[in-house]
């Protein structure tokens, strides 16, 4: 059965959305756990503005301090130069640039226009040329826009067209508020992978209307192997409105597993990093697996 590769983004998108800040050692815990797991990537942190995102202002301490397990791929989230420059001192693995295809959003986010930025990751792309480091290339609102509506697909295609053009060695699209349906995700991956068929192409879905997991299926079906996902279903993006949960990271591998899918995360492992989690919370988590149990996890029929 198909390989699948499983990112984590809950000490990036999950931590970045909550009221509390997690403190440093606990995000370095949860970060250890994660990568025993077995998972293919973790999206540790962003080096963005502490003013815009207070609960990512541990970045450097976070990205220093975590044991780093071979085979996983440790990223972090940078929107310009000043988080080029800190990143590469922390040495991670992959930088993964972000840019709005919708420029109302991009606006509140960047404060840029999507042109704007992408012009200003010319410069960042010098530099990291000097560098031996992945970068990916986020595209945030590509489903949907909660301020624009609707986001025409040629739009996408044309700022994955220059994202490659600057150099980038992979692409994600991400679904920032929950807008994408299945049928959708079906005919834009399909059109992607059509023009682009070796792309490394991740899709980054929030659950905000319920739809995170028929849509990574639908994924599947249009050729796709990357998804990213949060540990109990944490995430949002503070810049915009309504926004909630990535899809559940051990939901999707519970559901991919039971379904034949070669993954290599390892699911109870996963299900106690999410009940650390927890612990570490002062909310329920969304995920649903760490609260019902794996369909293998049998009752007695006295419990009732
Ligand atoms: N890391 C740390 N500090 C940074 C920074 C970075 N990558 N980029 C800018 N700053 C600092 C500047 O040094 C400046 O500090 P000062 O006020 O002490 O002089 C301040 O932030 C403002 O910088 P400026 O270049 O004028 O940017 P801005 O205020 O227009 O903000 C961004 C632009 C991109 C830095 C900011 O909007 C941001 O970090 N956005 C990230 C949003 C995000 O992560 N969203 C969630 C993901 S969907
Ligand atoms: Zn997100």
């Amino acid at each position: 059965m198909k390989r699948i590769f499983i990112h984590d983004v809950i000490t990036r998108d999950g931590l970045q959305n909550e009221e509390q800040f997690i403190p440093t050692d606990k995000k370095i815990e949860l970060i250890n756990q994660l990568s025993n797991t077995g998972l293919d990537k973790i999206e540790v942190t962003s080096f963005v503005s502490p003013k815009a995102i207070p609960n990512l202002r541990d970045a450097e301490d976070v990205m220093k301090k975590i044991k780093r397990k071979p085979g996983v791929t440790y990223s972090a989230l940078v929107p310009n130069l000043k988080g080029a420059e800190r990143a590469i001192l922390c040495a991670v693995d992959e930088i993964n640039l972000l840019v709005s295809v919708s420029d109302t959003h991009n606006l509140k986010n960047i404060h840029q226009t999507t042109n704007q930025t992408l012009e200003s990751y010319k410069e960042v792309m010098r530099f990291l040329s000097k560098e031996d480091i992945l970068v990916n290339g986020s595209l945030g609102t590509s489903f949907g826009c909660p301020f624009e509506g609707e986001i025409p697909e040629e739009k996408v295609l044309r700022l994955i067209d220059q994202y490659l053009e600057l150099g980038v060695n992979g692409i994600t699209l991400a679904d920032t508020t929950g807008m994408a349906t299945p049928s959708q995700v079906y005919q834009l991956s399909t059109n992607i992978l059509n023009h682009w068929p070796d792309l490394p192409l991740t899709l980054h879905f929030h659950n905000t209307r319920g739809m995170g997991l028929a849509n990574v299926m639908e994924g599947i079906r249009a050729g796709v192997i990357r998804f990213d996902a949060s540990l109990g279903g944490l995430g949002g993006c503070p810049f915009a409105p309504g926004a909630s949960g990535n899809i559940c990271t051990e939901d999707l591998v519970h559901m991919l597993k039971f379904m034949g899918y070669e993954i290599r995360t390892d699911l109870d492992q996963l299900i106690n990093a999410a009940k650390y989690l927890q612990s570490i919370l002062t909310h329920d988590i969304p995920g649903q697996i760490v609260k019902a149990g794996k369909i293998t996890d049998l009752h007695s029929t006295s419990e009732i």
